[in-house]
């Protein structure tokens, strides 16, 4: 009997190291432990047969041998589970030093945001801080406080969109309701521009969208005159299309503003000999500004005995239209990645 089991000892042991995996090791756990047809569970059964004196040594050398087993296999046990723990650390690794992903896309700026930041920087560099303000306006802010009266065709529902069950509501047509809430929010003196989105009830083509950006300032102190304003918006112009650029001011009629202007600069890609771009005038028409109207800075709380200024807006959709050479307004809006995907 001791000799079978020193057998079977060496030979658990043997199959115990070489056990590859837990499940294996489990087996070989099951051949030799196992309650019902472990080979060593046999072995034991077989004690009772033996007499008394030989039972009480066989007895303890095969609960040896079992401990002998059982320890055993708790050693390899742990082994095996270092070792496939190791494995899924591999699985993990991070390979910091592995070249980026080739489909890591970066963001775009669309064209117009490219174009105002650009004049953002511009005109705070003249000391103007940029603002901005509700595109969901009320009629008075864009219309009555702007010295338009009501019968003015520019609140023709036709351009205007107007929002039901709320009459005094509309979404701004332009910018220049942002004239009066600065002028109520900081008062005088002021330097401020304020660009943003505006909304007008157009049939869309080409040249015609229902949502366009514009770019309003304002500058108010005690001395100002228009040779102010004709200073600022050429060094804009320059700016924008470079030194040689030339600024025409011709008289238009704002109801805001008096007197009011026109502002056009010289086409920066035939320099003023006429081409497709300027439709062969020579010249591009870029803003309208002029003169606060006294009416207008007294909506804003602002004494016009004391105070002048002047006012501007640019059409920033037009702006980004000539620079980039988009011959379609509605592509701006259009939320087309292959438009967006070139700046
Ligand atoms: N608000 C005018 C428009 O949408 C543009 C404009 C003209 C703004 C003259 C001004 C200005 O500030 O002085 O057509």
């Amino acid at each position: 009997m001791k000799n079978k089991l020193d057998k079977l000892k060496i030979s658990a042991l043997k199959n115990i190291q070489q056990a590859e995996g837990l499940p294996a090791l489990e087996e070989v756990e099951n051949n030799i432990l196992g309650r019902k047809a472990g080979e060593l569970t046999e072995l034991m059964k077989g004690l009772k047969d033996l007499p008394d004196e030989e039972k009480k040594i066989t007895g303890q050398l095969m609960n040896e041998a079992k401990k002998e087993i059982e320890a055993a296999i708790g050693a390899r046990q742990e082994e095996l589970a270092a070792k496939s723990w190791a494995g899924d650390l591999e699985k993990e690794r991070i390979d910091l030093t592995a070249p980026a992903l080739p489909k890591m896309e970066r963001g775009h700026w669309h064209p117009v945001s490219i174009v105002q930041k650009d004049l953002e920087e511009f005109f705070a560099s003249m000391g103007f801080v940029v603002a901005d303000g509700p595109e969901l306006e009320s009629e008075f802010f864009n219309f009555t406080a702007l010295n338009i009266p009501a019968d003015h065709p520019a609140r023709d529902s036709q351009d205007t969109f107007y929002i039901k069950n709320h009459p005094n509501w509309v979404m701004r047509t332009h910018t220049s309701p942002l004239q009066i809430r600065s002028m109520q929010k900081y008062g005088a003196p002021l330097r401020v521009i304020m660009p943003g989105k505006c909304y007008r009830n157009e049939a869309t083509d080409a040249r015609h969208e229902h949502t366009f950006y514009q770019l309003e300032g304002v500058v108010i102190d005690e001395k100002i005159t228009m040779a102010h304003m004709k200073g600022v918006l050429e060094a804009v112009a320059k700016h924008l299309y470079g030194p040689e650029t030339k600024v025409r001011l011709r008289p238009k009629f704002y109801p805001f503003v008096e007197p009011g202007v026109n502002g056009e600069v010289t086409c920066f890609l035939c320099g003023g000999s006429g081409c497709r771009v300027c439709k062969q005038t020579g010249w591009m028409e870029i803003f309208g500004a002029g003169m606060i109207h006294p009416n207008v800075l007294k909506e804003g709380g602002i004494d016009p005995e004391k105070y002048q200024g002047f006012a501007f807006g640019f059409g920033l959709t037009r702006l980004v239209m000539l620079k980039y050479g988009i011959d379609d307004v509605r592509l701006l809006e259009s939320g087309d990645l292959r438009l967006v995907k070139q700046f």
